[in-house]
C-alpha cells in the first residue's frame, strides 16, 4: 500500500513553496498525497491553489479579519483534529514558519504521527524578530523528525542546536516554483504593469507586511518609500500591497496618488515573478522575495534588521537595509545613481536552490519508509556567476 502524506499548509507562500511539492507527491507512484489547507490566508492562498491548479482535500477556512496569533493557531488545532483522524497519514508535511506551520507540526505530533520540515533550519535567534515566525520554526524543529534544510548553513543550525532527527539538505523548493513560472514574453493581467516602461524607468518592486514592523518602523519604511520617489524622477515603484488591513492602511497613508508610484492587489505568483524579472532592485520585508530575487539577478534592499536568509548577502547581492528612514533613502540612492554599486549587487546568484528541491524531499521520504537504500545528495550551490 502507498504511503499516505498530508501536506499542511495556510499562507501564500507556504502554499506557492508547497506546490511543486505536492505535484511531485501526486506524481510519485510510491506516495498518497493528501492536502490540507487551514485557510489562514483566503483570498491569497486561493490564487496560488488557481495557478497551481492544486484541488484540497480538507479546508479549515479559520481566517478572520485582524486575527490574532490565538485564533490562528487555536482554530487550526481544532480543525486539524478531525483531519489527522480522518486521514491517518504515515507522515504529515509541514513548510516553514507561520502559525499554520506550528500548529500543523504540534496537531500530527499530538497524534503521534512522524512529521516533515520543510524549509527547515532559518534562524535569527532573536526570540522576536521575526516575531512570531523565530519561535514557531524553532518549535518545529524541536518537533520534525525529518528536516528538509534548504542550504547546508541551516543544517549546521540544526546540529549545533542538536535537534533530534535527520537533516537533508534539498535547496528550496521556491526554485523549483520560479523555474515554472518565468517565461520570457509574459502579458500581465493589469494594464498599468504592461504599460510600464521597463527599459527607461527604473522600476522599484516593493512589498512590506511583517508583524514586527507594524507600527514605527513601517512607518519609517512608507516615508523612505515616498522620499525615494518624489527625489528620482527616473523612479517608478510598484508595491503590490498585502491584504493585511494594518498593511493597506499603513500603505495608502503615506503612498497613496504620489506620481510613479502604484499600490496594487496582490499579484498572482506567476504575475509576481514575471514583474521582479524585470525591475530594476527589489526592496522588501519579505522572507520569499529574498530568495527568488538573486535567483533573478536582482539586487534586494532587506527592510529588517536582520535576516535568516544570509546567503544571498554573503554572495553580494542583499543588504540589509533596516528600518530607519535614512538608511533606507541612502542605500536605495546608491543604487539609482551608482552604476557600479548597481552591477556590484545585480549578478545571479542560486544560493537557495537548483530547482530540484522536491525531488531531494520526496527521494527524502522514500529512504525514510525504506523503499530506497540511500538518501538524496545534497544540494549543493554553484559558484556565483
Ligand atoms: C502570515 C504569517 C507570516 C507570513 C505571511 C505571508 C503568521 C503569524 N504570519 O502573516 O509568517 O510571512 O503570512 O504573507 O503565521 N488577509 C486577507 N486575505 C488574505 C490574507 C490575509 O484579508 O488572503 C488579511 C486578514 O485580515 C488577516 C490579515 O490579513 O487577518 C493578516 O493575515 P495573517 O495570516 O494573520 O498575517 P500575515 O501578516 O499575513
Ligand atoms: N508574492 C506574490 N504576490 C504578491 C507578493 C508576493 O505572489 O503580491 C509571492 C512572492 O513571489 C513569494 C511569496 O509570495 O513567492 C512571498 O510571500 P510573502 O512575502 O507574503 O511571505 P514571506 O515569504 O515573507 O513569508
Amino acid at each position: 500500500m502507498k504511503k499516505k502524506i498530508l501536506t499542511i499548509f495556510g499562507t501564500r507562500p507556504e502554499a506557492i513553496k508547497m506546490a511543486p511539492l505536492v505535484r511531485a507527491l501526486e506524481a510519485s507512484s510510491e506516495f498518497q498525497s493528501v492536502c490540507c489547507v487551514t485557510a489562514q490566508h483566503r483570498e491569497m492562498l486561493d490564487g496560488v491553489l488557481d495557478l497551481f491548479q492544486i484541488h484540497p482535500d480538507y479546508d479549515l477556512n479559520i481566517m478572520a479579519p485582524r486575527q490574532s496569533l490565538s485564533h490562528i493557531t487555536s482554530r487550526c488545532l481544532l480543525g486539524m483534529d478531525d483531519v489527522l483522524e480522518g486521514s491517518k497519514p504515515d507522515l504529515v508535511l509541514v513548510h516553514g514558519d507561520t502559525s499554520t506551520t506550528f500548529a500543523g507540526a504540534l496537531s500530527a505530533f499530538y497524534h503521534q504521527t512522524p512529521i516533515g520540515h520543510v524549509e527547515a533550519g532559518l534562524r535569527t535567534y532573536d526570540k522576536y524578530s521575526p516575531f512570531p515566525e523565530e519561535m514557531n520554526r524553532t518549535m518545529v524543529s524541536a518537533l520534525a523528525d525529518l528536516h528538509f534544510c534548504p542550504t547546508g548553513a541551516n543544517k549546521a543550525n540544526l546540529e549545533r542546536e542538536q535537534t533530534s532527527g535527520t537533516f537533508f539538505v534539498t535547496g528550496n523548493t521556491v526554485i523549483d516554483a520560479l523555474k515554472t513560472t518565468v517565461v520570457d514574453s509574459f502579458h500581465f493581467t493589469d494594464p498599468i504593469l504592461n504599460e510600464l516602461d521597463f527599459e527607461h524607468l527604473k522600476v522599484i518592486l516593493v512589498t512590506c507586511h511583517r508583524r514586527e514592523n507594524y507600527g514605527a518602523p513601517m512607518e519609517q519604511i512608507m516615508m523612505a518609500l515616498r522620499e525615494i520617489a518624489e527625489t528620482f524622477p527616473e523612479v517608478s515603484l510598484v508595491y503590490p500591497v498585502h491584504l493585511s488591513p494594518v498593511v493597506q492602511e499603513t500603505a495608502g497613508r503615506y503612498l497613496k496618488g504620489l506620481p510613479r508610484v502604484h499600490l496594487i492587489a496582490p499579484l498572482p505568483a506567476d504575475e509576481m515573478h514575471n514583474l521582479m524579472a524585470r525591475c530594476y532592485f527589489v526592496m522588501t520585508d519579505s522572507g520569499g522575495l529574498q530568495e527568488e530575487a538573486p535567483a533573478l539577478g536582482k539586487p534586494v534592499l532587506v527592510l529588517r534588521r536582520e535576516t535568516e536568509r544570509p546567503e544571498a548577502v554573503k554572495a553580494g547581492t542583499v543588504k540589509l537595509a533596516g528600518v530607519n528612514r535614512e538608511d533606507i533613502v541612502s542605500l536605495a540612492s546608491e543604487l539609482i545613481s551608482s552604476p557600479q554599486s548597481y552591477e556590484e549587487m545585480a549578478r545571479a546568484v542560486n544560493p537557495y536552490g537548483d530547482g530540484e528541491a522536491c525531488r531531494r524531499i520526496v527521494e527524502g521520504m522514500m529512504w525514510y519508509f525504506g523503499l530506497r537504500n540511500t538518501k538524496p545528495e545534497e544540494f549543493a550551490p554553484l559558484a556565483r556567476t
